[in-house]
């Protein structure tokens, strides 16, 4: 009996995959890295140099040519790291609507993901690590020793983003964050490379009736079975 080494969790947004991933990592002792803030920093600059959201070929160099420094937080102001890019510090700002509205388009060119894919496979790869996304258990990290898909149903995340948001301090609609979940989900699994599925061997944990120490619960006896 090992613990795996490498853990991939998958999952539509909001599902609790960052949640579930951070405190899996802390209570192994590995790395918690989040691949969605790659893209949603790749979209940020985006719009930061506006750049259209169609041209591929732009977005595509911005994805090879400019570091994304993900570092332990220098704040304690919530955040479980600092993600900065081209020198500015966008912890918070990946998380504006502005970007979750546009980050699903950026996600499915091509070239951003083998760019970003690969950075996330090199990281991997070195093992003791939990690695949070969409395609990691599929396409990233195929070979991972251990994979969740994590799931819900859309009125359930969006109520669990509405409330994040709102312990954050911020203001939200809860209507118009289920719309923005559902289109981000069809975007994501409807695309030609690397859509949103789970790997034929994910243990799929369906969250809807479960709390948060549940599924930690679930997944921790999933990686000492
Ligand atoms: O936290 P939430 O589930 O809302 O989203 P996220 O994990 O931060 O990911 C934001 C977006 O990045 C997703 O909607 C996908 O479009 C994209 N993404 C992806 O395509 N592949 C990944 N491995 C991670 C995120």
């Amino acid at each position: 009996m090992t613990t795996p080494l490498i853990i991939a969790i998958d999952g539509p947004a909001a599902s609790g995959k960052s949640t579930l991933g951070f405190r899996l990592a802390e209570a192994l002792g590995y790395l918690y890295f989040d691949t969605g803030l790659m893209y949603r920093a790749i979209t940020w600059l985006t719009l930061e140099r506006q750049v259209g959201i169609h041209d591929e070929a732009a977005i595509t160099r911005l994805a090879e040519e400019v570091p994304i420094d993900v570092s332990a937080p220098s704040l304690q102001d919530g955040r479980v790291c600092d993600v900065v890019i081209a020198g500015r510090d966008i912890t918070w700002e990946i998380r504006k609507p502005e970007v979750e509205s546009n980050v699903s388009a950026v996600s499915a060119y091509a070239g951003v993901r083998q760019a970003l894919s690969l950075q996330q496979r090199r990281i991997g790869l070195r093992g003791r690590v939990v690695m949070v996304g969409r395609d990691i258990g599929t396409v990233v990290l195929p070979e991972a020793d251990l994979k969740i898909y994590l799931d819900a149903s859309p009125e359930e995340r969006a109520k669990r983003r509405y409330e994040e948001i709102l312990g954050r301090g911020g203001h939200a609609n809860f209507d118009d964050i289920l719309v923005k979940v559902i289109e981000r989900d069809r975007i994501d699994s409807t695309r030609a490379v690397a859509p949103l599925k789970p790997a034929p061997d994910a243990f799929i944990l369906d969250s809807d009736r479960l709390d948060a120490d549940t599924v930690f619960e679930k997944a921790y006896d999933l990686c000492k079975a």
